[in-house]
């Protein structure tokens, strides 16, 4: 019934809001486009493509628009990037998603709006993605490779569904890094956390309502005291508290987030000695990062994958010199071992990771809230308190003054003589600044091991595919319909 109430009101005020003119950036002398998230509805387009249309339409350094009753700015200008993301961080902390204070599992580092909260948990949780830790929490994430090359070998139906493998193989991983390795079990792949987050983070009609009700209509949404993640909030909290409470006695280190969690339980009241703000990591809290990790790391690092192989199967000669790459390291060892160490030696595996990264960026806008009464970035425009500034990360990789002849997919762009010719602020996979992403390393190296590995059995049948059109997305850039063919190699 509730929904039903929420569809007619969505419907109407959006409505009211497409008709009614909205003059705000004129009025400001900036280019005023029409409401994007209008544009989303009425399109198939995702957002990020949504953005890179607009932004290659207009020659201008920002142009103005409205999230339904949010106005918001899209950015182009280098500098403007900057100012938002890194210079003028204190005005700029917040990425402007709402949450309810009810709505526990969503009330994570990603969306957390409180300054003081947001810098304490950060920094309690930095140290978790430190290389000497990432060094320690290989061997999950190895054990985890060699399962999901197993996957591939055994399970004729799922080789057929190339995203669904990876995206497989990332989720378990992460639910292994979080939760530690389950013993009893033949595979790692097999873990009860893979069907539960994907249950969980498969948007539904409910949950895309939601979402648009928090971006759109805030009021409403606080009104309603709606919330995002509330039908797995029991579950997950659940399996949480069970595993922390299995392994309060437990004497062997196991390097995975449940280790860290109970670490932080003992230490007490986390405290930021500046301030002194203090929060107390309890269950709940903890468990929402821990959601967090999979909603943040599976999708993107399964989605840098999949394009990673749809590109090598369309570039024979890039993935020969790939798989010379990952022999050389492989046979080097005379095993079938691969360490931590070994994976600074796949360098061109890192440069077309990267540049799988730039073509599609898993993330394909970023966006920050203005939360002071008002700014001038360095292009002279003013954005005002509560304004949404939207950074167009597709438009800026796949512009050809950033990137010439953007479309093609050119691992050399980011060979170390050349890195140094991309600009500043052009390279936005991760976000930028205070808050950029936590765990970039942890994903390369998740990514790492599980393309050594898998391209050192497997090889991929030479096709022509070319993906154009994407999943319709708030954020990212997904296609799931490409079909690459992996073969055993024949030694
Ligand atoms: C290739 C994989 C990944 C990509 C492309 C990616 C991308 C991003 C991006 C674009 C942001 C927003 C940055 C900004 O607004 O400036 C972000 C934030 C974040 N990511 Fe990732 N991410 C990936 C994997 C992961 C993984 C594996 C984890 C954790 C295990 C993770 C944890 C986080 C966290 C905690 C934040 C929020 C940081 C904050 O607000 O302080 N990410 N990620």
């Amino acid at each position: 019934m509730l929904f039903i109430i929420l569809l007619t009101v969505l419907s109407s005020v959006l409505l009211y809001i497409i008709l009614k003119p909205n003059n705000y950036w004129k009025k400001r002398n900036v280019l005023q486009v029409g409401d994007i998230m209008y544009k989303f509805m009425i399109s198939k387009l995702s957002m990020p493509e949504i953005c890179r249309a607009i932004c290659d339409k207009h020659e201008v350094e920002a142009i103005g628009t409205s999230t339904g009753t949010v106005q918001t700015l899209l950015l182009k200008n280098t500098q403007d990037i900057q100012a938002v993301l890194t210079g003028e961080f204190q005005k700029f902390h917040s990425r402007g998603f709402l949450i309810n204070p009810n709505d526990i599992l969503a009330n994570n580092l990603l969306f957390i709006n409180d300054f003081q909260k947001w810098k304490i948990i950060r920094q309690k949780l930095t140290p978790v993605f430190t290389s000497a830790r990432l060094k320690n929490m290989f061997y999950i994430m190895d054990r985890c490779a060699r399962d999901f090359v197993d996957l591939v070998d055994d399970n004729q139906h799922l080789k057929k569904k190339p995203y669904t493998l990876v995206y497989t193989y990332t989720t378990a991983a992460i639910g292994a890094s979080v939760f530690g390795i389950d013993t009893q079990a033949k595979s790692t792949m097999n873990s009860p956390y893979v069907a539960m987050m994907w249950k969980a983070l498969t948007p539904t009609l409910k949950a895309n309502l939601i979402l648009l009700t928090a971006n759109v209509f805030p009021d409403l949404y606080k009104l309603f005291k709606l919330r995002t993640l509330g039908d797995y909030e029991k579950q997950f909290i659940g399996i949480m508290k069970t595993v922390m409470e299995s392994r309060k006695h437990d004497t062997q280190k196991r390097h995975d987030f449940i280790e860290i969690c109970l670490e932080l339980k003992k230490q007490g009241l986390l405290k930021d000695t500046t301030s002194g703000y203090e929060l107390e990591p309890s269950d709940e809290m903890l468990a929402a990062q821990a959601f967090f990790f999979f909603a943040a790391g599976a999708d993107t690092s399964a989605t840098v994958m999949h394009f990673a192989l749809t590109e090598l199967a369309s570039n024979p000669d890039i993935l020969a010199r790939l798989h010379k790459e990952i022999d050389e390291v492989f046979e080097a060892n005379k095993t079938d071992e691969i360490t931590y160490d070994d994976l600074d030696k796949l360098q061109y595996l890192d440069m077309i990771i990267s540049e799988s990264m730039r073509k599609y960026p898993p993330v394909g806008i970023l966006q920050r809230i203005c939360t002071r009464d008002s700014v001038v970035l360095p292009s002279g425009v003013t954005v005002e308190k509560d304004v949404v500034c939207i950074i167009p990360v597709m438009a800026i990789q796949r512009n050809e003054k950033n990137y010439p002849d953007p479309e093609v997919f050119d691992p050399e762009r980011f060979a170390p003589e050349n890195v140094s010719n991309i600009k500043k602020y052009t390279y936005l996979p991760f976000g930028e600044g205070n808050r950029h992403c936590l765990g970039g390393r942890f994903s390369r190296v998740q990514i790492k091991v599980g393309m050594a590995r898998l391209l050192r059995r497997f090889t991929l049948t030479p096709q022509k595919l070319q993906p154009i059109a994407f999943e319709k997305s708030a954020f990212g850039l997904r296609a799931a319909d490409i079909f690459y063919d992996l073969k055993l190699r024949d030694f």
